[in-house]
């Protein structure tokens, strides 16, 4: 009898993933604090890793026991070629790469200053870029061949709108990266299941006055969707989460009160990640409508100032966390401090990849419990 699979997050019944977005290669520079414009600094640590948003997100979704295949591009140079034996090494299927003999492969500059914790970030773009003609290369029909859920980080958009185009004729599910306000996302969007957007998105794409009234707003501008989460940095998250066949004999309650309400019953002193559901409610938002549905508070795991490396891709991880609990059917107060904890992990190790668990870390699967 095996006694440690016990402690090993279960793998589920349909593990297939499709992502399709960014690519690159990081190089991050810790420095002891942010440099002045002309000066001479010294890194206190350097690391040369596998970057972007698609695939830090499958990363962080194959460790967790997924199996990932990325369509994506690249040029045939040295950090292309990194970029694929990385990710090979973490069990993403790279078959579906476009790669150009000519051109430049992503590159991004990362500057972790330790003082206030930023991440600042230089990116050259890939040369040449992807466009839809691209994916005549790759057979689209086998990539996309029983897979669960399809994951776009909303780069290159005309690309992603082919892929969601026939995602959505296999109706196979889709998730969304709305990182901030990008051309051709509003398309993209409405192809989507599940959003998942970082703390600015919302406001930004709404012009609503608080998260949670941009929240209901995004619900009723997409009306395919079944959740929208924000991720709040430190603070946490948010999730709406969509009930059509119930709600419409509810009273209305304010969506802005229920969700301080929500934040109210945080209890301050436990470290580890929670989720505080709210009951099934009509979230009214004034002068926008209301959604029927239940709202979640999630906290972000309590992490030590001296364990707090950086916070790259914190997001990306949250999302592969996100991407497993879809296909293991995990339900919002289980998806949720699932999800901090594996994007908390990460920002325990400097890039966006080397803090990522594996599903053999024990607490993995207490969270699925
Ligand atoms: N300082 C922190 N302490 C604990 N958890 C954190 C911290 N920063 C981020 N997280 C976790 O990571 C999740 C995502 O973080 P964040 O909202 O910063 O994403 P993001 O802005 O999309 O990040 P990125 O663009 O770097 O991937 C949060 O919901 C939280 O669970
Ligand atoms: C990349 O270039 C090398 C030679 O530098 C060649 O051997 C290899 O086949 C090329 N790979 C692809 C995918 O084109």
């Amino acid at each position: 009898m095996d006694l440690s699979s016990n402690y090993t997050l279960p793998l589920p019944e349909n593990p297939i993933i499709v992502g399709f977005g960014g690519v690159g290669v990081d190089i991050l520079a810790a420095v002891p604090s942010f440099p002045k414009p002309d000066s001479k600094i010294r890194t206190t640590h350097l690391k040369v890793q596998g970057g972007g948003n698609t695939g830090n997100a499958l990363t962080s979704a194959s460790r967790l026991g997924l199996k990932p295949r990325i369509i994506s591009k690249v040029a045939n140079d040295t950090q292309g070629r990194a970029v694929l034996e990385e990710l090979k090494a973490d069990g993403v299927d790279t078959s579906y790469f476009v790669v150009s003999e000519e051109g430049n492969s992503p590159f991004t500059y990362i500057i972790v200053d330790s003082q206030m914790n930023t991440r600042t970030c230089i990116h050259t773009a890939g040369y040449p870029s992807m466009v839809p003609e691209d994916l005549r290369q790759i057979n689209l029909l086998s990539a996309l061949n029983g897979a669960r859920v399809v994951y776009f980080d909303g780069r290159m958009h005309e690309s992603a709108l082919v892929i969601a185009e026939e995602a959505l004729r296999q109706k196979i599910s889709i998730l969304i990266d709305a990182e901030r306000p990008r051309e051709g996302l509003n398309d993209l969007l409405t192809f989507a299941d599940y959003v998942v957007c970082s703390e600015k998105f919302p406001q930004a794409w709404t012009e609503a006055s608080s998260i949670p009234r941009a929240l209901v707003s995004i619900m009723l501008r997409l009306p395919g969707l079944k959740f929208v989460i924000s991720t709040l940095g430190k603070d946490g998250c948010i999730m709406l989460e969509k009930c059509v066949d119930k709600g419409h004999q509810l009273e209305e309650t304010d969506v802005d009160s229920s969700f301080e309400s929500l934040t109210q019953r945080r209890g301050d002193s436990i470290a580890m990640p929670t989720c505080i559901a709210s009951p099934l409610t009509r979230f009214g938002a004034d002068g926008i409508g209301s959604i029927s549905g239940r709202l979640y508070f999630g906290t972000a795991e309590k992490i030590p100032s001296s364990e707090l490396i950086d916070t790259t891709g914190a997001g990306d991880a949250f999302i592969g966390a996100v991407l497993y609990a879809i296909c293991a059917k995990l339900p919002p107060e289980k998806m949720l401090p699932f999800a901090s904890y594996v994007a908390a992990a990460n920002c325990r190790a400097l890039g966006a990849r080397s803090g990522l668990p594996y599903r053999t870390d024990p607490l993995l699967a207490s969270f699925t419990q």
